[in-house]
């Protein structure tokens, strides 16, 4: 059995080899990542819930904002909250439009093409992209970092693979801060700049914090949303009847959105440790211990969602937990349903949109689900 065969309605589960807990329920998770008393740094762990983090990844961890704690996560969320909220997303759409367009003509003329490569990558690498401004043009270099880097976060990592993530960040670094410099040298009005900015000011952002947060933007900025993009356009294909009535009903798309980040979630799960000594689902939990929330489980919570195994685009799942909960909700959620919701107009628009193979392939990766290619016909 693995983590990803608990079901929410299970109550709390042991993890394998008894190393932590799996949370499987919408409430279960949603309590791990609301409440106060759970860390987001791996350091405060006794166990190592299958994340095999080496010494090199953990202090490379501990920089991301994603895995630090207050006091040091709300100084760094607050420096780049702004450019994400959803005021600022709403000025991006008409950008986002135009990149959709321009993506589309050609792929259409040609009449098959791989959703994955050909769309559902370049279009939130180059928005991205732009907005830290940092040459599009490089998008395939931070692919191949990202694809690298990922694996820190995966099970049984050998030596070698961390060895190919620790070459993948110095190169991802070699890149990233001649960039700095020449922002520090001409600012321009770019998300960089203003880092760069905060970082100058000396007490806002250490310099290891300015290059991971660079990172962590340019990667999670295009691995979840491509997957969104993949996941949901597979799952309206294989279920022709939600796909016929969005294209009928363009305004429900904002919800079809959620439902599909719902259905089918690009991140599955994320990790917490207990700080103290708590009680999740009846069950007593030691300090240090940490918890797999299983963010696709509580999304398919029958206790929460009626039927949670349909694709039903007209449901309301604003309370699915895909961009997660709490004070690390997704800070790039705005700009994703921009995405998404741009994407999947033009891509439902194509009328003879058909898939061009009956098993589309997944991407070996325990944390994220990610396709590999998406081959269609239109
Ligand atoms: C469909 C697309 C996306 C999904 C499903 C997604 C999912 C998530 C989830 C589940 C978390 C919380 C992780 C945790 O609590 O441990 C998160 C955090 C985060 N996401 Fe996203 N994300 C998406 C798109 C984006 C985009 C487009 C950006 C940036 C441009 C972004 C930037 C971030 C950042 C910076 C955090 C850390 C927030 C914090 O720790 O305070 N995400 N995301």
């Amino acid at each position: 059995m693995t983590i990803f065969d608990v079901r929410p309605e299970a109550g709390l589960q042991r993890a394998p080899e008894d190393d932590g807990w799996v949370a499987a329920s919408h409430a279960a998770v949603s309590a791990v990542l609301r409440e106060p008393g759970w860390s987001s740094d791996h350091r405060n762990a006794t166990t190592h819930a299958g994340v095999s983090v080496s010494e090199i990844a953990g202090e490379l961890l501990s920089k991301v904002l994603v895995f630090m704690d207050a006091p040091d996560h709300t100084r760094v969320r607050g420096l780049i909250g702004k450019a994400f909220n959803p005021r600022s997303v709403e000025q991006l759409r008409p950008r986002i439009r135009e990149l959709t367009e321009e993506l589309l003509v050609p792929l259409r003329a040609a009449g098959r093409f791989d959703v994955i490569n050909d769309f559902a990558f370049p279009l939130p690498v180059t928005v991205i992209c732009e907005l830290l401004g940092v040459p599009s043009e490089d998008r395939d270099l931070f692919r191949n970092f990202t694809r690298d880097l990922a694996v820190i976060l995966d099970w049984d990592v050998t030596a070698a693979q961390l060895g190919v993530a620790a070459g993948a960040l110095l190169n991802f670094t070699a890149y990233l801060v001649p960039l700095f410099e020449e922002r520090r040298r001409t600012p321009q009005g770019d998300l960089i700049t203003a880092l760069v900015a905060a970082e100058e000011a000396g007490d806002r952002l250490g310099a290891d914090e300015l290059l991971a947060t660079v990172v962590l933007l340019l990667v999670a900025g295009h691995e979840t949303t491509m997957n969104l993009i993949g996941n949901g356009l597979l799952a309206l294909l294989r279920n022709p009847d939600q796909l016929e009535l969005l294209r009928a009903r363009p305004d429900l798309m904002s919800g079809a959105v959620e439902e599909l980040l719902r259905y089918d979630s690009p991140v599955r799960l994320t990790v917490r440790t207990a700080l103290r000594e708590a009680a999740l689902d009846g069950v007593s939990i030691r300090a240090g211990d940490q918890v797999f929330a299983m963010i696709d489980a509580a999304n398919h919570d029958p206790a929460v969602f009626v039927s949670p195994d349909v694709l039903d685009v007209t449901r309301d799942a604003h309370c699915h937990a895909a961009f997660g909960a709490g004070a690390h909700y997704c800070l790039g959620a705005a700009l994703a349903r921009a995405e998404a919701q741009l994407a999947f107009s033009a891509l439902v628009s194509l009328p003879d949109l058909e898939l061009a193979i009956d098993k589309p392939e997944w991407r070996p990766i325990v944390g994220f689900h990610a396709l590999q290619s998406l081959p269609v016909t239109c």
